[in-house]
């Protein structure tokens, strides 16, 4: 049996050559990198993201710009650090100009992220924004439950996976702090559901 770390690199290392993909094209030419996940592989939770920004394609790492500085304060006030949890992106490669990604790019990237989930079993998916909140929970049988993200935020949603029962929580994605439409306290309400159902 593979470890986990094996079977991780067994997807950095399929997605690095993933020339199927448009955004390879793209990665190629500018010279950046895919982003593929951080964090424990071993968490009880795991938060998902759209796809990478212009920091997270050069860096390699998700989360890493003025988003992921908000996404570690709302960590922060529930006493959970980076290390704690794993976080990913359904979308591996950053579209270009910050677009949302495509429904053809979630259809490529999307099983990449299934079986990341299958390594790390999570008892808990925060999805970050609408992309992966409808993304999961159509994975997961919850199609019929998909509404706004806005009247989903904060909910949770409890499913079976191949693993075992899986708490699913849509929270809003932490750049709505930085437009302004939603403020930080609004975002630690959210987190708050979410902090209320870990066991540490
Ligand atoms: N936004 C995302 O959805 N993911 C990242 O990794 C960074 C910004």
């Amino acid at each position: 049996m593979k470890s986990k770390t094996e079977q991780m690199k067994e997807i950095k290392n399929e997605i690095l050559g993933l020339k199927k993909s448009p955004l390879y094209v793209e990665r190629i030419k500018n010279k950046v990198l895919p982003v593929i996940g951080e964090g424990s592989h071993d968490a009880q939770i795991m938060f998902i993201g759209e796809a990478p920004g212009k920091n997270e394609a050069l860096t390699g790492r998700p989360f890493c710009g003025a988003s992921g500085r908000v996404l570690d304060e709302l960590l922060n006030s529930i006493n959970l650090k980076r290390e704690d949890v794993y976080v990913t992106n359904i979308v591996k490669d950053r579209p270009t100009s910050n677009r949302d990604p495509s429904l053809e790019e979630i259809k490529i990237y999307g099983p990449f992220l299934d079986r990341q989930i299958e390594i790390i079993q999570p008892k808990v998916i925060a999805t970050l924004g609408r992309y992966s909140a409808e993304y999961i929970m159509k994975r997961f049988g919850l199609a019929d439950q998909i509404e706004t993200i806005g009247k989903m935020r904060g909910k949770i949603f409890k499913t079976k996976t191949s693993y075992g029962e899986v708490i699913i929580i849509p929270l809003l994605h932490p750049a709505v702090a930085l437009y302004n439409s939603f403020s930080r306290d609004d975002l630690k309400e959210d987190f708050k559901s979410l902090g209320n159902r870990i066991t540490k």
